[in-house]
């Protein structure tokens, strides 16, 4: 039995193989119409959500299964104190896969230690975001039609990201990729990152004006400043709104460059930019639905002829 808590967790040739099958499962969703039947998803969300959560579910429910789960701590038994353990050792008993997201690193992965059933790590604190990487990673590769020889730039919450940390981690596997990162002094990418990439040989530079950076750029991967990572409001506001992408900012832009975000946005891509081809976030989020659907097929062993 496999459980998803990195996007490390898959070696590059089966990444590849995940992406294909998403890829087919875009192009022919009628052949995957039945591929669950008689199968149980269990969404266990302690912390909000709208993609993450909805599009599990969707892509159980494309596959011809069902889903139970809760999207709130506190309707669940987590409110009168029941562990992780617990709780994964009882949903191993009703459904036959887990996409759990949790306020604390590592849960999920506490979780897995004791499950009978396959575990995803649907975001776990400020660690990892699994499988909003593999949206990351599908979304470039069917508009990119590569994951290497890129000049990304990460733009924003650089040291509580998630999504970006993942993203990172994942990206250094691919040949000839230079990373540019764009946040306020605050919001710095944690050293253990750069370290890392240090120790690879992987180039980065570390700015603050995003302007300066975007003739560079091949990809453009912004973030929301996360008010619900931060000790005190005042540091939140004072940094929410310190970038704002714009059509000014999108003008000094290469034409083919792609602006991607895991969502939700609030201030930080003002909604004129929507418009521009160059936009893919919404189209991230279809993506996010194929690679979940490929990754709910992967991880339950099931084959579609
Ligand atoms: N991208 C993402 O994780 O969005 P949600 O928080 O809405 O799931």
């Amino acid at each position: 039995m496999r459980h998803l808590m990195s996007p490390l967790d898959f070696s590059t040739e089966e990444l590849s193989n995940l992406f294909d099958l998403a890829n087919d499962i875009e192009k022919n969703p009628g052949k995957y119409a039945h591929a669950c039947a008689g199968k149980k998803l269990a969404t266990c969300f302690y912390e909000p959500s709208t993609r993450t959560r909805l599009s599990f579910e969707s892509a159980m429910l494309s596959l011809g299964g069902n889903v139970i789960g809760f999207s709130d701590a506190g309707s669940s038994s987590a409110a009168k104190g029941e562990s992780v353990s617990d709780t994964i050792r009882t949903i191993s008993c009703f459904a036959d896969i887990c996409a759990m997201r949790h306020p604390k690193e590592g849960a999920p992965m506490v979780a897995a230690e004791k499950s009978r059933i396959p575990v995803i790590n649907a975001g776990d604190g400020g660690h990892q975001h699994p499988t909003q990487t593999l949206t990351d990673l599908l979304t470039i590769r069917s508009l990119k039609g590569r994951l290497d020889n890129f000049t990304i730039g990460l733009c924003g919450d650089l040291k509580f990201g998630r999504t970006v940390h993942s993203l990172i981690h994942a990206l250094v596997r691919y040949e000839n990729i230079k990373f540019i990162f764009i946040s306020p002094e605050e919001l710095r990418i944690p050293d253990y990152i750069t370290d890392m990439l240090k120790e690879k040989n992987i180039p980065f530079e570390e700015v603050i004006r995003l302007e300066e950076k975007m003739p560079e750029l091949d990809l453009l991967y912004m973030t929301r400043v996360q008010r619900e990572r931060f000790f005190n409001e005042e540091d939140y506001v004072r940094l929410k709104d310190f970038y704002i992408l714009d059509k000014t900012k999108m003008a000094l832009a290469k034409e083919d460059m792609l602006v991607l975000h895991p969502l939700p946005r609030v201030n930080e891509i003002s909604v004129e930019v929507d418009d521009d081809e160059r936009a893919a976030y919404f189209k991230q989020v279809q993506y996010g639905v194929y690679v979940r659907m490929a990754l709910i097929l992967t991880l339950l062993e099931i084959k579609v002829n």
